[in-house]
C-alpha cells in the first residue's frame, strides 16, 4: 500500500491545521527510497579495527549488566599474546578509593582459529546513578574507560535505550554506529537485537572477524552496556568442519547475567533497568511447550510488577510481524506459542531484528485461531505490543528492499534503510520513540511515536506517530 494516509489541510481562522494521521488502516510505506548499493565489509586494516598499541594490550572491551537490578557490571576484554592480568581496578568519580575485582579467563578454538585470552570480570556492589572509571591491563598498556550505572529501579525513572540490530562490520555499520553516538538524544544502554559480527559469512567462519568486530564496537560497548540477544549469525554450527557446538564464539565472548533471572541458558533472560523490565527471548533455542525456555517465560511474566517497572519490553531476533519478503513468517511458530501471554501481560513493545530494514506495526494480535474456526487475521488490540523490526544496523548481506504488497493492515510504517532507534522513557505513562536513518543529519528522525504505557495509560496512541 502506498502513501495513502489522508492529509487534510484546513484553514481555520487563518491557522494552518495539518493532520496527516487520520487514517491508520493500511499503514504507509515510506516515500524515501534509499539507493541500493552493495554492502561491503571494512577491510581488516581499516582504522576502526586498529589494535591498541603495546604488548598484550587489552582490546575488544565491552560491558553489559551483571545482575538483575543494575548494581553489577560485567566487563570483558581480550588479550592476544598471553593471559596477562585478570584484574579490573574501578572507582566512582569524585572518589580516590579504588577497588579491585578479579575476573576469570577463557578461550576457545574454532576450526583452525584459536582465540586470544578472553577475560570476564563482574564489578559488584555498585552505587546507582554513579559514574565509574575502570581500567584493565598492566603498566604501559593499562587502558581506562568509564560508565554510568542506572538509577535505582522505580516507576517514574526516566531512561533512554538505544536500539541497534544486525550490525555487522560494513561501511554502513560504521555509519550507523556513528549516528547512534552522535544522536543528541542517544541512549544510555543499547538493547541489541542480535546478529553481531557476521564472521560466519566468511570461509570457515573466519573468527578473526569476531575480533575485528569487538575492536570496532569498543568505542561504544566499553562505555555503555549493550544488552545482548543471540541471532542466527551467532549459531556458528558447522559440523562439516567439526564445529558442532552451537553458539561457541558468542557464548565465550559475550556473557550475560542469565542466572540472575533463574534462566538455565544464556539465550533467554531478563533484567530490570530504571523503569523497565526487559525480557530477552531466544529465537534459536527450543521454545515449544515443556521446553526450558517455555517454562522459564511462563514463570517470568507473572513476576513483572508494573508498579515497580511500568515498561515491559521484549527483545528477540526473529520478528513475529514482518511484511518484507525476507524471513517471511520465520517468527510464526514462536508467535503461536507466546503471543497470548504478551496480550495477557500487556507487553508494551517487542523489538526484533533479522530483516535488514525497518518496520513498525500497529497494536495488533492474532490469537483467536484454533485450526477449525478460520479466524486467522490480525486484529487491532490495545492490549497488544507494538512490534518493531530494527535489523537495519548495516550487516554484510545488504538491505531488504522487497516488500509484500499490498502493505498488510498490521504494518504501520516501513522503510528499507539502515539506521537505529531510541526509546526514551519519560515516566510511567509516556515514552518517546524515534527511528533515525543512517544517512540524515544526526538529529533527524524518520519515524517517531509517543508510546502510552499499556498498564498505566492504555489509550490508543496511533495518532501519536509521525
Ligand atoms: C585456516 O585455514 C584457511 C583455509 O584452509 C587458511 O586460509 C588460513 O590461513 C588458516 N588459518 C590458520 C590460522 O591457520
Ligand atoms: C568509521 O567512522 C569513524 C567515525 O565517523 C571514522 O572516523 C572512520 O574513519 C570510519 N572508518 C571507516 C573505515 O569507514
Ligand atoms: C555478578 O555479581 C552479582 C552480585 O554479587 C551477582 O548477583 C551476579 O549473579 C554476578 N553476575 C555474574 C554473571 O556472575
Ligand atoms: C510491586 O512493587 C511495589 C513498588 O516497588 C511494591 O510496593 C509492591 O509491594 C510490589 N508488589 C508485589 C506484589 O510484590
Ligand atoms: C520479491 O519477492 C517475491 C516473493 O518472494 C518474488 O516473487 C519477487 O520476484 C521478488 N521481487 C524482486 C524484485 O526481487
Ligand atoms: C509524563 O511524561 C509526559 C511526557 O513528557 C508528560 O506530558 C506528563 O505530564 C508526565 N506525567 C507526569 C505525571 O509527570
Ligand atoms: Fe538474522
Amino acid at each position: 500500500m502506498g502513501v495513502y494516509c489522508c492529509s487534510v489541510f484546513a484553514f481555520v481562522l487563518g491557522v494552518l491545521v495539518f493532520a496527516s494521521t487520520l487514517c491508520v488502516d493500511g499503514g504507509s510505506t515510506s516515500s524515501f527510497v534509499r539507493k541500493v548499493e552493495k554492502t561491503i565489509d571494512m577491510p581488516l586494516d581499516a582504522d576502526v579495527f586498529i589494535t591498541p598499541p603495546g604488548y598484550n594490550a587489552p582490546q575488544q572491551v565491552h560491558i553489559t549488566q551483571g545482575d538483575h537490578v543494575g548494581k553489577a557490571m560485567l566487563v570483558t576484554w581480550v588479550t592476544m599474546d598471553e593471559p596477562g592480568s585478570n584484574t579490573v581496578i574501578y572507582w566512582p568519580q569524585n572518589s580516590k578509593k579504588k577497588r579491585k575485582a578479579e575476573g576469570m579467563l577463557t578461550k576457545y578454538s574454532f576450526f583452525n582459529y584459536t582465540s586470544g585470552f578472553i577475560h570476564h570480570c563482574n564489578l559488584t556492589h555498585l552505587r546507582h546513578d554513579t559514574k565509574y572509571f575502570y581500567s584493565v591491563g598492566l603498566d604501559h598498556t593499562k587502558r581506562t574507560f568509564w560508565f554510568t550505572t542506572p538509577p535505582e529501579v522505580g516507576p517514574d525513572v526516566p531512561y533512554t535505550f538505544g536500539l541497534i540490530g544486525d550490525l555487522g562490520q560494513s561501511y554502513d555499520s560504521n555509519i550507523t554506529l556513528t549516528h547512534y553516538e552522535m544522536n543528541p538524544t542517544k541512549g544510555e544502554t543499547v538493547l541489541f537485537v542480535g546478529d553481531l559480527s557476521y564472521a560466519d559469512n566468511y570461509p570457515n567462519h573466519d573468527n578473526r572477524r569476531w575480533d575485528s568486530w569487538g575492536r570496532f564496537t569498543e568505542r561504544s560497548t566499553a562505555y555503555q552496556p549493550w544488552i545482548w540477544t543471540a541471532g542466527n549469525h551467532e549459531i556458528d554450527f558447522v559440523p562439516e568442519i567439526g564445529e558442532d557446538e552451537p553458539f561457541k564464539p558468542y557464548t565465550h565472548r559475550y556473557p550475560v547475567p542469565y542466572k540472575s533471572s533463574q534462566s538455565t541458558a544464556p539465550f533467554w533472560y531478563s533484567i530490570k533497568r530504571a523503569s523497565s523490565y526487559i525480557i530477552i527471548l531466544a529465537s534459536y533455542s527450543a521454545y515449544g511447550k515443556y521446553t526450558p525456555q517455555y517454562k522459564w517465560l511462563e514463570k517470568e511474566l507473572p513476576k513483572v510488577n508494573r508498579t515497580e517497572t511500568p515498561w515491559l519490553i521484549v527483545v528477540m531476533h526473529s520478528p513475529w510481524y514482518n511484511s518484507y519478503n525476507y524471513h517471511y513468517m520465520e517468527g510464526e511458530t514462536m508467535r503461536v506459542m507466546y503471543e497470548p501471554w504478551f496480550i495477557k501481560y500487556k507487553v508494551d513493545v517487542v523489538f526484533a531484528g533479522h530483516v535488514h530494514a525497518y518496520e513498525r506495526s500497529e497494536r495488533i494480535s492474532n490469537v483467536a485461531y484454533n485450526i477449525v474456526n478460520g479466524i486467522c487475521k490480525p486484529i487491532k488490540d490495545q492490549s497488544a505490543p507494538v512490534y518493531i523490526t530494527i535489523g537495519d544496523g548495516g550487516n554484510l548481506e545488504g538491505l531488504a528492499t522487497n516488500m509484500t504488497e499490498p502493505q498488510p493492515d498490521y504494518s504501520a510504517f516501513r522503510e528499507a534503510s539502515f539506521g537505529h532507534a531510541t526509546f526514551d522513557i519519560k515516566n510511567r505513562t509516556h515514552a518517546y520513540y524515534a527511528w533515525h536513518r543512517n544517512q540524515d543529519g544526526y538529529s533527524v528522525t524518520a519515524d517517531t511515536m509517543w508510546f502510552f504505557n499499556r498498564y498505566w495509560n492504555a489509550k490508543d496512541e496511533s495518532i501519536t506517530s509521525a
